[in-house]
């Protein structure tokens, strides 16, 4: 029969740390005597069985320290759930039997999904089906509820500060003001740690509705006492008081968030007559090898997703709750997304150290 095996695949948008989470399940497998099956390419993979491979020590060892996946991932093809910003898509019923079709083929007891809110949905369906499934939650969006902390956010909220931080030096021998735009999705986690991490002046993130008006009357006051320069930081998905979200079209013909820096940049020269740059970091923030924090969370996800396959614990996430690694139901899990209230403390700590926050 061969020993038991479990499956693995990297799903959606890459972030640092998915290495990491694949090294400590490799690493932890070996003490359960467990064999792990890597799927390419994210839930896409699972339709080309041939594709998938087993993971040694060898092959993984170090993985930790290095960015993006070594299993490829794809936030595009067959297997999306999410429609819209918060809609699902029902997986066809053709699908689902393809993946269980493939998992048997490889004799798989239980498959970890590394993935964001969209691919936790894949999961969450595959699950429902009757496969054995175990989510690791990743995304530099920090924008799942059930966990404190989401794998790949810390790296990326560096990326930012460091960008804030040179903005800052060219932006004072201008007197410039200057604009960067960050990734976040519908939340301003990233935006808002990277702006207070960095020292911005200006944080706009889509939970917090910008009134142009004041942001105008903010820079104003802040020429008037005589600074230099002012560095701002605005989440992709900030919303001026209409509503509206700023969307670009892609080559395939439909449309992502993007562009709102560049709008805020022409809105700002127009309003104060000062001189206005905008850098969109763009995949810079994903990109890369993952900080101290991402290679420990990652291998410490890794590791208790494997103790939760050898107990049999499937339909589950592994979740960072108050400093402990645990887990959820995964149904609890997705779905629900943690944004930014006016009660989360860091709003006010952002405030209170003279962040303009836009409204
Ligand atoms: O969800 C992660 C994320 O990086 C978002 O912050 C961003 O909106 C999106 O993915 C970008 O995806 P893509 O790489 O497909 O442009």
């Amino acid at each position: 029969m061969g020993r038991k095996r479990l499956g693995i695949l990297t799903a959606g948008g890459d972030c640092a740390g998915l290495n990491a989470v694949i090294s400590g399940v490799v690493r932890t497998a070996a003490i359960h005597d467990l064999e792990v099956i890597g799927f390419a390419e994210g839930y896409e993979g699972l339709l080309h069985p041939s594709t998938a491979r087993l993971l040694s020590q060898e092959e993984t060892r170090g993985i930790e320290l290095t960015g993006g996946t070594i299993l490829g991932s794809t936030n595009k093809g067959k297997f999306q759930s999410r429609r819209g910003a918060d809609g699902t898509l029902a997986l066809p019923e053709s699908l689902i039997r393809a993946a269980r079709h493939s998992l048997d083929h490889h004799r798989v007891d239980g498959l970890i999904v590394l993935g964001g809110d969209g691919s936790l949905r894949t999961a969450l369906q595959l699950s429902k089906s009757g496969i054995n499934i175990i989510g690791v939650p990743k995304t530099i969006d920090n924008d799942i509820d059930a966990t404190d902390v989401t794998f790949g956010f810390d790296t990326a909220v560096s990326r930012v500060a460091e960008a804030v931080t040179n903005l800052r030096s060219t932006a004072e021998s201008h007197r410039r003001i200057l604009i960067l735009e960050v990734m976040g999705r519908h939340t301003g986690w990233l935006a808002l740690h990277g702006a207070i991490a960095g020292g911005a002046d200006i944080a706009l993130i889509p939970e917090v509705p910008l009134d142009s008006e004041r942001l105008t009357q903010f820079i104003k006051k802040s020429e008037r006492e005589g600074h230099r320069s002012l560095v701002m930081v605005i989440a992709e998905g900030t919303r001026a008081k209409s509503g509206n979200q700023i969307r670009q079209k892609t080559s395939a013909g439909d449309s992502r968030l993007g562009g709102v820096g560049h709008h805020l940049e022409s809105l700002v020269a127009r309003c104060t007559g000062r001189e206005t740059r905008c850098t969109v970091l763009g995949h810079l923030q994903r990109g890369g090898t993952p900080g101290a924090f991402d290679r420990i969370l990652g291998q410490q996800f890794g590791v208790h997703a494997v103790a939760l396959a050898a107990d049999g614990k499937y339909g589950r996430m592994v979740s960072y709750r108050s400093g402990e690694v645990t887990e959820v139901a995964l149904a609890d899990a997705v779905n629900h997304r943690r944004n930014i209230t006016p009660q989360s403390q860091i709003l006010g700590h952002a405030r209170a150290l003279g962040i303009f926050l836009g409204n």
